[in-house]
């Protein structure tokens, strides 16, 4: 079986003798070829240049045996291909150009059929992605929420305490809407035509889906996730990762995405129990780990994959990015406990 078959088994919830494995950003920092392409290339330009972002997409698959490749590329690529670019502060996060501070911003957005054209780049790395693989590993793209990228757009970049999202979630609910509406259109065409240059899943990152008060989940984020995926090809597999949303898990599982991706703070094995069958489960080791110790990540990783012992549908991962102080050792520790599991 190849790996891509494997990863999409799992998505369809399929028993298999180990779960497929990929790790949120493994493509980035923690590896020195990374590092080494980052001394000539800035990020933007890597993310641009179809030759540099399939390279790096790659890297990680080339160092460990990983089931599927993600694109390299980055959420904040929409905003940008609206009308909003933006770049990263040098004490760490995002700053974009100006602040969403008025209806009229939003208004001016670009609109959303332009949007393919405009991220071309990223369909020409979809295409040479999928040549490079030859249906070996499965190919992932990726994108926002539109809720987490309004948060950036609103907010003007990396936030603490997001007032200004929510003084719109609040205070102005028809431009809130507004906005919404246009960042769905966007993604249904960005996905759309990441479907076409050849993914074979999608995942969804509702990042900042975890700091809506309870209440107001569905209204600011999952209605508009849900259409997202009510728009694509029926059956395609959407995977949802909304970071600390547990109490919602149950509400996305209704939402059409195939996988949910669940943070740490999830015992997947309660949530496999929860949840309905046809949903599979990808995650959700803490991502710290792999910055201790190779014998920490080999107990941890195995006694997840005992919890999870003779249930269909899980794919393994960290519960969010792998940090740039990861080490090498502890990745290899995970491939190799993973890869060699048997159920
Ligand atoms: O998983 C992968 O390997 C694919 C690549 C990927 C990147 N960003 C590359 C990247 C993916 C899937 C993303 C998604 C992304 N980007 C999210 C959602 C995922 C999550 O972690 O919750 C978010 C919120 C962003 C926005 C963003 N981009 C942030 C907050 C940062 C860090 C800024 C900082 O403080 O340095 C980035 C930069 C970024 N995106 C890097 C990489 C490899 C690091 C850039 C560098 O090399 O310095």
């Amino acid at each position: 079986m190849t790996s891509r078959e494997r990863f999409l088994a799992a998505c369809a919830c399929r028993l298999l003798e180990r779960p497929p494995l990929w790790i949120m950003r493994q493509a980035g920092r923690y590896l020195p070829e990374y590092r080494a392409l980052k001394s000539s290339h800035s990020f933007l330009e890597m993310v641009r240049t179809p030759e540099l972002a399939a390279e790096v997409t790659l890297q990680p698959l080339r160092r460990f045996a990983l089931d599927a490749a993600i694109l390299f590329s980055d959420i904040l690529v929409i905003p940008e291909a609206l009308g909003q670019p933006y770049r990263f502060r040098e004490e760490g996060g995002i700053a974009m150009e100006y602040r969403l501070d008025s209806r009229a911003r939003i208004e001016a957005l670009a609109p959303a059929a332009e949007v393919p054209a405009r991220l071309s780049y990223v369909s020409d790395t979809l295409a040479l992605l999928r040549r490079e693989l030859a249906g070996k590993h499965a190919l992932l793209g990726f994108g926002g929420s539109p809720w987490t990228l309004a948060t950036y757009m609103v907010e003007g970049g990396s936030s603490d305490d997001f007032l200004q999202i929510k003084s719109l979630f609040y205070q102005d609910r028809a431009s809130f809407d507004l906005l919404l509406q246009k960042l769905t259109d966007a993604l249904i065409a960005y996905f759309r035509a990441q479907i076409a240059a050849g993914a074979d899943a999608i995942q969804i990152f509702d990042s900042w889906g975890g700091i809506i008060a309870g209440p107001d989940y569905e209204a600011a984020s999952l209605r508009w996730i849900k259409a997202i995926i009510a728009a694509l090809p029926k059956d395609f597999p959407v995977i949802l990762y909304a970071k600390g949303t547990a109490p919602h898990l149950f509400d996305q599982s209704f939402s059409g995405a195939r996988v949910l991706s669940v943070d740490w703070t999830v015992d997947l094995r309660v949530a496999r129990d929860q949840l309905p069958k046809t949903i599979a489960l990808q995650g959700n080791l803490d991502p710290v780990l792999m910055n201790l110790t190779p014998e920490i990540v080999r107990s941890q990783a195995s006694a997840l994959l005992e919890r999870m012992r003779g249930q269909p549908g899980h794919i393994f991962n960290l519960g969010h990015g792998i940090l740039p102080q990861a080490r090498l050792d502890c990745v290899q520790a995970l491939v190799d406990t993973v890869v060699n599991w048997k159920s």
